[in-house]
C-alpha cells in the first residue's frame, strides 16, 4: 500500500488522530510530559519493556517507541485477537494507575507506549510502524 501522511500540527498534547494505513487503524498520539514520566514506572509491570520483540522498527526500540519522544505512531490493533483498544490517557482502564490503552476485548492492558502489561491476554507490544518525518511536523506512514 501507498505510504499515508499525517500533519500533526495542530494535534494537541494528549490527543489521539487516527488514520488507515493499508487497512488498519493507525494511531498518532502526542503524549504530555506527565505520560512519558510514567514511562519509568510501569516498567517491572510490563511483560517486554525494553522491546526485545521485533514490534517496531529498530529505530524506535526505545522506552519512547518513537521517534520524537511525545510522539507515539502505532497501529492500534491489540496483538491477542486483533481489536482495537480504546485509549485511556487518564488510566487504562481503571483496573491500572497510569494513563495507556485498554483492549475491552479480553482486557488487555497496554501502556502509554504500546507495551503490554505482564499477564495479559495479549502476548506482544502493539505494533510500530516504519514512519519518517518530513518536516517538523509532517509524519509520513510506510
Ligand atoms: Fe485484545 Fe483479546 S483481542 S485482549
Amino acid at each position: 500500500g501507498a505510504p499515508v501522511e499525517v500533519n500533526i500540527a495542530a494535534l494537541e498534547e494528549g490527543a489521539l488522530v487516527s488514520v488507515t494505513w493499508r487497512g488498519k487503524p493507525v494511531w498518532v498520539v502526542r503524549r504530555t510530559p506527565d505520560m512519558l514520566e510514567t514511562l519509568d514506572e510501569v516498567a517491572p509491570e510490563l511483560s517486554d519493556p525494553d522491546c526485545k520483540t521485533d514490534q517496531q522498527p529498530e529505530y524506535c526500540r526505545n522506552k519512547f517507541r518513537a521517534i520524537k519522544q511525545p510522539v507515539l505512531v502505532m497501529i492500534g490493533i491489540c496483538t491477542h485477537l486483533g481489536c482495537s483498544p480504546k485509549y485511556r490517557p487518564d488510566a487504562s482502564g481503571g483496573q491500572l494507575d497510569y494513563a495507556g490503552f485498554f483492549c475491552p476485548c479480553h482486557g488487555s492492558h497496554y501502556d502509554i507506549s504500546g507495551r503490554v502489561y505482564a499477564g495479559q491476554p495479549a502476548p506482544l507490544n502493539m505494533v510500530v510502524p516504519p514512519h519518517h518525518y518530513e518536516g517538523d511536523d509532517l509524519i509520513v506512514v510506510g
